[in-house]
Parts: structure tokens; sequence; C-alpha cells
């Protein structure tokens, strides 16, 4: 199967009350290991590459291993630009063979934001490409994008329903309390603000910083109106604590797939466990 884009999937997912998961892809070994959770559970998911793991991977093997993915497991998945930062990277990801991207314009003002959305969505959408939006603040730190968590907004529902409704975004990521990275404590998310927004438009809500969020939380984040939710984090412990314990227990190691087999398969562990909070299993 070809890499589809997220309104193969999203649309199901928000009448059906669960979420797809978005699992950020930093290696081969994350496409694999995401890819391997997902067949097992035969869910769609959504592989998310920020623009850090692009410059790390490289565009073309970026997009070969997707495809990979796409065609060996016959699910539908779409590869996803996370937090793109301007409309010139969303249509490099594009030409390039993505079917998804986000244009994170939360960083300029309100009415900017709106400007530079619709115009993303306006190329996307001619091209048969899912486009994702921003509003609000998200807290934390993802590859080179770090937010103090005191300057972190949440989103106002009001402005969120006209966000939508003037760029007609295929899915929208509202602030609401989560953070990117691991929790100090336990996040304080705003259902209310979820429930708000979620009700008054067609498309899902999405949940960033998926990480460390306690799965209580995800249910209620979920029957509130999340469709997406993006995880990160958990699978880059995950794999790094797996290596540190290899190479801990013996010092001699030097085959990279004596490390990496193990990590490889923690992190599937990792995705199988989100699928099957999320609801998304046998929904490919
Ligand atoms: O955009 C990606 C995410 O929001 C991932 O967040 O690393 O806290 O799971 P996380
Ligand atoms: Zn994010």
């Amino acid at each position: 199967m070809p890499l589809v884009s997220m309104n193969e999937f999203l649309p199901k997912a928000k009448a059906g009350k669960y979420a797809v998961g978005q699992f950020n892809m930093n290696n081969l070994e994350f496409a694999q290991a995401i890819t391997e959770a997902a067949q097992e559970l035969n869910s769609p998911f959504i592989f998310g590459v920020s623009e850090g793991a692009l410059k790390y991977m490289g565009m073309e093997f970026t997009v070969a291993i997707a495809e990979a993915a796409a065609k060996k497991s016959g699910l539908p998945i779409a590869l996803h630009l996370d937090h793109g930062s301007s409309f010139e990277v969303a249509m490099k990801c594009i030409r390039a063979g993505f079917s998804s991207v986000m244009f994170d314009g939360s960083h300029y003002s309100f009415e900017e934001n709106i400007r530079l959305t619709k115009e993303v969505v306006k190329a996307a959408h001619a091209m048969g490409v899912s486009v994702e939006g921003e509003l609000g603040t998200i807290g934390g730190v993802e590859d080179d994008i770090s937010v103090d968590e005191s300057d972190a907004n949440l989103a106002k529902p009001e402005e969120a329903i006209r966000f939508y409704e003037e760029t007609g975004v295929d899915c929208l990521a509202i602030a609401v309390g989560t953070a990117h990275g691991m929790y100090a404590g336990e996040p304080n998310i705003r259902f209310d603000i979820i429930e708000k927004v979620a009700s008054a438009i067609p498309v899902p809500v999405v949940l960033h910083g998926g990480s460390g969020v306690p799965d209580e939380m995800i249910k209620q984040s979920i029957a509130a109106g999340v469709g997406k939710i993006n995880v990160n984090t958990e699978n880059q412990v995950a794999c790094t604590q797996t290596i540190r314990d290899v190479l801990n227990k013996d010092a001699k190691v030097y085959d990279p797939r004596k490390y990496l087999t193990p990590a490889r398969k923690a992190m599937v562990e990792v995705v199988k466990s989100k699928i099957v909070l999320f609801g998304s299993s046998n929904q490919a």
C-alpha cells in the first residue's frame, strides 16, 4: 500500500471515539519497531518526522523507509512532517513524498497563524496531502524547539473554532496542558477545552506531548475528542535505556546489532501498549 493522507483514518477515529498514534521516526530502528507493533495489532499509524529528524536521516532515506514500511506492512500509514516551521519546508516534504504535514504557526500572532496555515492547506490539499495546524503553545523541549513551561499558552476554544473554520485543517493541535518530554509530576490537562473545541469542529483534536501522560488521562482525552496522539520521548527513553543497560553489562560489545536489536524490541513494546491504550487496534 502507498503512504496515505491522515484523512484515510482520522475521520473514522473521530466517529469511533479512538485515537491514532503519531510515533516519531528518528532512525531505521524506530521505523521498524513502530511498524512491527502496528502490524501485530493491525492498526493505522502516523510516522511523525521533525525537522531535526529530517536533517538527521536525510529526505531520501526518510521517505524511502516510510514507503518500505507501508509496502511491507500493507497498513494505512501517513508520513507526516511534525512541527513544520515554514511553508517552504512543508512544500519540500510534499514534493519528496510526504502524505501529510503539520504547519506549526503557534509562535506567530493568531491572525498570522491563520494566514500562513491557510496557504499550506491550499497547496497541500491540491496534492491530496493532509494538514495539521497548531494553536496555543505547547511547553517542553523537542529537537531545537524549546518552550519554557511558563511561556506555554493554553488555546482559547473560541479562537480554536475560528482557526478551524478559516483554515480548513484536517486536525488541530491545541495546547491543553501537556508538554514535550517527560513530566516531573503529572500534567494538568484541560479536558474542558478539548471537549469545547472537539464538539464544535468536525475534525479531531491532536494531543502533543503524549509521553508520560497517565493512561487514565489519555482515555479521558480521547473521550473528550482527541483523535490523534503524538508520542516520541517514551520511545527515545526505552531505546537509550536498553542500549545503556546492554553496554553497562558488557563493555566488550562492539556490534551495534547487539544493542540495537533489544532497543528495537523495547520500542515495539512501548508502541504496542500505546496502540492498545488509544483503541486503534484492528482499525487498519
Ligand atoms: O510532536 C511530537 C510530540 O508532541 C511528542 O511529544 O516527546 O512528549 O511524546 P513527546
Ligand atoms: Zn509536538
